[in-house]
């Protein structure tokens, strides 16, 4: 099989190749990627000489570049995005470009050559949850609220559309917050970590009881891999990592685990809009397809801090280069 990956050189996008070849290894893969700040290509660097791996670097709001290697492929999953919701509080162009009109003009080049396309959403597109609230189902109504998350619902509504109008094959995921290696280290888990290993402190937005549910970047390629295998066309998949943990929770078991004190955490202003509370139920996923995670939260967290105990340079790299003016900007000179 053929397949296209968009934002294959990102956090999940660049751990969905390493776990597909090493799976799959005669099939063919072709990574479309603009390499924004995100994008590494250092993601990939054993791929690189492959005969059956190819990148392009490529915009995909660019309807020819999309065009013609959609018209080449057997199937399109679909992972490039704009990705960190305070970056969208800071301004939301570069999300409705890439997220909604990328989206489209995928859609369009599917339509035109008749290719499957799997979508790759997440949970925040149901907005969030009290403490006591039920976790989010495939049948849960939409509720964004922070432009990222808007800009994604807006594209999952396009992918359904494309299917009820013109029976386009899709598939859709919407997953809870992944860890793992080559994640970027603005994110939350990343940025604590390395954070430590430099001997900063972490910043916790507001009082850290914000809830998240976390899984594992394997899990969700995992879960991926069985959609395309055994999922319905025009379905949606809830993935979860059955791990609900509140923010300041998390923190001190990364903290316990790199032997720091919790006097290394600092709270800081809180993110505008921030939900409160992500879960997801994935009965459907487990009934239909047989799927469920399997690496647990502490397990998954110790091989993950490993990971960027091992790989320094790749993290500093990133932490030293233009990124810097961002991080400066969101976390002084912590
Ligand atoms: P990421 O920010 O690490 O990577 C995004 C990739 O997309 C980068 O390589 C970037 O260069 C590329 N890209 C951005 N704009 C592009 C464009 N216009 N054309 C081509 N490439 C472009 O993101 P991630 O965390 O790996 O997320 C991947 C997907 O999974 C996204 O669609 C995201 O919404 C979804 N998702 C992420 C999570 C999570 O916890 N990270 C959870 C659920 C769903
Ligand atoms: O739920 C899936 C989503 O998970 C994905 O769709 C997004 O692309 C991905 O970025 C992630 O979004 P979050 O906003 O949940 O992830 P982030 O790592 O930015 O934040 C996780 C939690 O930690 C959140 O409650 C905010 C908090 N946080 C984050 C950062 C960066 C802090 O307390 N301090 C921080 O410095």
């Amino acid at each position: 099989m053929k397949l296209l990956i968009t934002g294959g050189a990102g956090f999940i996008g660049s751990n969905f190749i390493h776990y597909w070849l090493k799976k799959y290894p005669d099939d063919q893969i072709t990574n479309l990627d603009s390499l924004t700040y995100a994008g590494n290509l250092e993601n990939l660097k054993e791929h690189e000489n492959d005969s059956n791996y190819k990148f392009i670097k490529g915009d995909i709001c660019d309807p020819e570049v999309v065009n013609d290697l959609v018209r080449d492929c057997d199937l399109i999953v679909h992972f490039a995005a704009e990705t960190h919701v305070d970056r969208s509080v800071m301004g939301s162009r570069d999300f409705i470009r890439t997220n909604v009109e990328g989206t489209m003009v995928l859609l369009e080049a599917a339509k035109n050559n008749n290719k499957k396309i799997h979508h790759v959403s997440t949970d925040e597109v149901f907005g969030d949850l009290n403490f006591e609230g039920k976790s989010f189902t495939e049948k849960t109504a939409y509720n964004p609220r922070n432009p990222y998350s808007a800009s994604k619902a807006a594209a999952d509504h396009l992918v359904r559309a494309y299917y009820h109008t013109h029976g386009l094959p899709i598939t859709i995921s919407n997953c809870s917050n992944n860890y793992g290696p080559y994640h970027f280290p603005e994110k939350m888990i990343p940025l604590f970590i390395t954070n430590l290993l430099e001997n900063k402190k972490v910043p916790i937005y507001g009082e850290g009881k914000n809830i998240r549910d976390w899984i594992h970047v394997d899990d969700h390629a995992r879960g991926i891999d069985f959609i395309i295998q055994k999922g319905q066309v025009g379905q949606t998949y809830c993935l979860g990592g059955d791990s609900e943990i509140t923010n300041i929770d998390l923190t001190k078991k990364i903290l316990k685990i790199m032997g720091k004190d919790e006097d290394m955490i600092e709270y800081v202003k809180d993110r505008p809009g921030h939900d409160l509370r992500y879960a997801i139920d994935f009965s459907k996923a487990k009934k239909e397809l047989g799927w469920n995670p399997k690496i647990s939260l502490d397990e998954g967290l110790k091989q993950t801090i490993e990971w960027y105990e091992n790989n320094q340079e790749w993290w500093k790299n990133i932490k030293s280069g233009e990124y810097q003016d961002y991080y400066k900007k969101q976390y002084g000179n912590n």
